[in-house]
Formats: structure tokens, C-alpha cells, sequence
């Protein structure tokens, strides 16, 4: 008797573990550096809720936003160890990790609008890009746009002899270090979670990012001067460990597929609005003077800032970077 009593409760002690098992979901842990109101913030807000919806709840999307739980060389990190099971690092970001091709995105005017990135990051170079990853635990779904970066400083920017010797923040990128270079700053790497302050206690002068991080970090509250230089590029690539998403069931992956497709869209659909708007915050801040270059002063930027295609060749590949000419015409 005392047997079938224990069955009977083994029996409904394994049915119960299985109940809870349905009932828990699975977890994405999605970790970022900027805030919400950015376009990665808000494609990140979006993916949740299509994830969530279309799983019907049996996944759940933790967004962290603003580096609460990660900085950005930890994020990778953490994404690795599988700490976090998604992230979406600017490109600047993989040099690292040893993925240096990546940093092909950051070269001074290699593209001169969204539908030059897009023919990049959607094509079969983006791609080829992405897979890349896989060799290190990454699963690589899609590239989110931000923008175009522009620079900052404590005073105007306009020829490039305004440059010479300001301190300036840049990403863990050794093509933006050779670009801050070329104008004669002096790079410094850091994270994006410690710009404000670094620009509030002058442990460096200036920066360059979009408006709408420069605007959702407060930065024209540190930054008398901006130009609006538009000498380079800003964007993601959407990640993921590998290891978790080659272990989801054939459904939810195909549901965690068809909401990147659809974060995607909307994402790089609202970056240019986003950055525009934050352009507009700036300018009623009152707090940072913008200054617009001239066409003879944006030439001669970049005329100092092509160089540094020549130099990264080895880097980045000269292949890769013949392949990006081609296609962006
Ligand atoms: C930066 O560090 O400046 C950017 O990569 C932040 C971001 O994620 O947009």
C-alpha cells in the first residue's frame, strides 16, 4: 500500500513539475547601452512585444536599457557566458572580440545615407557579416540602424585645425581611433555609460555620436559646441548566443525569427525621425550652440578623413571594402 501511495505521489509530483515547466517561460535577457527613447531603445521595446505576443507568452523579454546590468565590453561578456541571451552592440564594438571586420562600418564617409547602409547590411555582404559570429558563440540576426555620428566639442568645430589636441571619446574601434588621429585629437576608449561624466569633468573635451544619443545622455548639457559633420556612420548588428537560440524549439524560433524581421522594419523605419527629433531637443536646450559646416568646410573634413580608408585596408579587409564601394556606387 505504502508503494502505491508513493507512485501515486511520484506520478503527481512529475505531472506537476511538467505543468510548471509549460507554465514558465522561456527568459531573453535583452541587454543595451542607450536609452529608451533611441532607436535601438525602441526596437528593442518593440521585438519584446512581438515576441511575447506571438509566443503567447511562452517566451518573455527582459529589456535592459542604459547599461543597468551590463557596460559594453561586459555585455559581450555576458552574452558569451550566456548571462544574457541577447544584446545589440553599435558595430564599433567587436574589434574586442576579435571580429575586426566590423569596423569597416565606422570608416569616415563610406556611406552618405540609409539607403547606402542598406544596401550593405541587407545584402549578401551583411550577411557574410553576420556569420561571422558564429565562430564565437554569436548567433547574428540583423543590423539596426542609428545614424549619422556628429561632433561635439567646448568649442566650434568648423576646419579641421579645430581639432588638433582635444581630447576626444571614442568606441573600442581602431578605425575611429585612426580617424580622431587624422584631425590631430587624441582618441580616448571608453565606454558609453561614462561619457556624461567624462564630459562634465573635462577628462575629455568633446565626442561624436547621433543626435539621439547625444541628446538621451544629455550630453548638450556638457557640450557647448556641435557640428553638424555627419562624417560617419552608427548602427548595430542584433545578437544572440548561439547556443540558446539553436536550442529553441522549431516554433519559438521561428517566432523569435519573423520579430527581428519585424523590429527590424520598424526600427530603422523610425532612426531618422528619432535622430531629427532629438536634433530639435538640442536646438530648444538652448544649452549647445550647432553649427552647420559649409560645403568647402565639409570637404576639406573630408579630405582628412578618407585617408583613413587607406590605412584600415589591412584591418578590415581590402576585399570587403572594394565590396561596400561597389555596392553603395
Ligand atoms: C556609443 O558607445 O557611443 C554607442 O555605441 C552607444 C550605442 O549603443 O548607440
Amino acid at each position: 500500500k505504502a508503494s502505491w501511495k508513493l507512485k501515486a505521489l511520484l506520478a503527481a509530483g512529475a505531472l506537476f513539475a511538467g505543468l510548471t515547466a509549460l507554465a514558465d517561460p522561456i527568459v531573453i535577457k535583452f541587454s543595451h547601452v542607450v536609452a529608451v527613447d533611441t532607436p535601438k531603445g525602441r526596437a528593442a521595446e518593440f521585438f519584446k512585444q512581438q515576441v511575447e505576443a506571438r509566443s503567447k507568452g511562452r517566451i518573455k523579454v527582459e529589456v535592459y536599457p542604459n547599461s543597468q546590468l551590463f557596460k559594453d565590453k561586459e555585455e559581450l561578456e555576458a552574452l558569451q557566458l550566456g548571462s544574457v541571451q541577447m544584446l545589440a552592440p553599435s558595430l564599433a564594438k567587436f574589434g574586442p572580440l576579435g571580429i575586426k571586420e566590423f569596423e569597416v562600418f565606422d570608416l569616415p564617409f563610406l556611406f552618405d545615407n540609409y539607403d547606402e547602409v542598406h544596401k550593405v547590411t541587407q545584402g549578401p555582404v551583411g550577411q557574410g557579416l553576420l556569420k561571422k559570429l558564429e565562430t564565437k558563440g554569436i548567433t547574428g540576426l540583423a543590423f539596426w540602424d542609428n545614424g549619422m555620428k556628429q561632433m561635439s566639442a567646448n568649442k566650434p568645430l568648423k576646419s579641421v585645425a579645430d581639432y588638433k589636441g582635444l581630447k576626444m571619446r571614442i568606441q573600442a574601434s581602431k578605425v575611429l581611433d585612426a580617424e580622431m588621429r587624422a584631425l590631430g585629437a587624441n582618441p580616448q576608449v571608453m565606454a558609453f555609460s561614462e561619457v556624461y561624466q567624462a564630459l562634465q569633468t573635462g577628462v575629455v573635451d568633446g565626442t561624436e555620436n547621433p543626435m539621439s544619443n547625444f541628446y538621451t545622455q544629455k550630453m548638450h548639457e556638457v557640450q557647448k559646441n556641435l557640428s553638424l559633420t555627419n562624417h560617419g556612420y552608427l548602427g548595430y548588428a542584433l545578437i544572440m548566443n548561439k547556443k540558446f537560440y539553436d536550442g529553441l524549439p522549431a516554433d519559438l524560433k521561428g517566432v523569435v525569427d519573423v520579430s527581428v524581421k519585424q523590429a527590424t522594419e520598424y526600427g530603422n523605419k523610425i532612426a531618422k525621425e528619432e535622430n531629427d527629433k532629438a536634433l530639435a531637443g538640442v536646438k530648444a536646450s538652448g544649452k549647445t550652440a550647432i553649427y552647420v559646416p559649409t560645403p568647402a568646410e565639409r570637404l576639406e573634413l573630408k579630405k582628412a578623413l578618407v585617408k583613413v580608408h587607406d590605412q584600415m585596408d589591412d584591418r578590415v579587409g581590402l576585399d570587403l571594402v572594394k565590396q561596400i564601394y561597389k555596392e553603395t556606387g
